[in-house]
């Protein structure tokens, strides 16, 4: 069954939202490069490879469904906040907008009767899930730090071992998703 036009529409925005995210985290990750946060900075780096991972994901469904591909204009990232924190903050209040769009989507597929969407579309509700606790982890860990220098390079050195395709704070995300799970 062929993708209908409101919801070729809805992923099409989707896939510019994922863009956005990448480049909202690429923007981070630069701009603490340039602060002496090398860790926090690839973690950032990471991130923006997996959402522009995320994009290809819904393009390739939308393909794959005879949709037609129409990317759009992406908005240029907010300036990077002053701290860490902020930066932190700045990244959960994304991924909550994130999560919102995709249980939007989920409501839209569903209301079509579009069963071919949903187990993409679940992906993506258990991704979001770990990604907010991933954050939020950090997060939290950043305020325990709060003005600690050496507490703050710590946690550089650790998000700094993040690995391709994880999101945890050491690495794997795993610790994160079972501590939101
Ligand atoms: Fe692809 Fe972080 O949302």
């Amino acid at each position: 069954m062929q993708l209908s036009e409101p919801l070729t529409r809805a992923y099409n925005a989707q896939v510019k939202l994922e863009f956005e995210s990448s480049f909202v985290y690429l923007q981070m990750g630069a701009d603490l490069e340039l602060r002496s946060l090398p860790g926090f900075s690839r973690w950032m780096r990471l991130q923006a490879a997996e959402e522009h991972g995320h994009a290809m994901k819904f393009i390739d469904f939308v393909l794959s469904r005879g949709g037609r591909l129409e990317l759009q204009a992406l908005e240029k990232p907010a300036p990077t906040p002053g701290t860490v924190v902020e930066v932190f903050e700045a990244a959960l209040r994304h991924e909550q907008r994130v999560t919102k769009a995709i249980h939007d989507l989920y409501a839209q597929a569903l209301e079509e009767r579009d069963f071919a969407s949903l187990p993409l579309l679940q992906w993506f509700v258990n991704e979001q899930t770990e990604e907010e606790a991933t954050v939020s982890q950090i997060l939290e860990r950043l305020r325990m730090v709060g003005e600690d220098r050496t507490g703050l390079l710590f946690l550089d050195r650790e998000l700094g071992q993040r690995q391709a395709g994880g999101g945890g704070a050491a690495g794997d995300g795993g610790e994160a998703a079972e501590a939101a799970g």
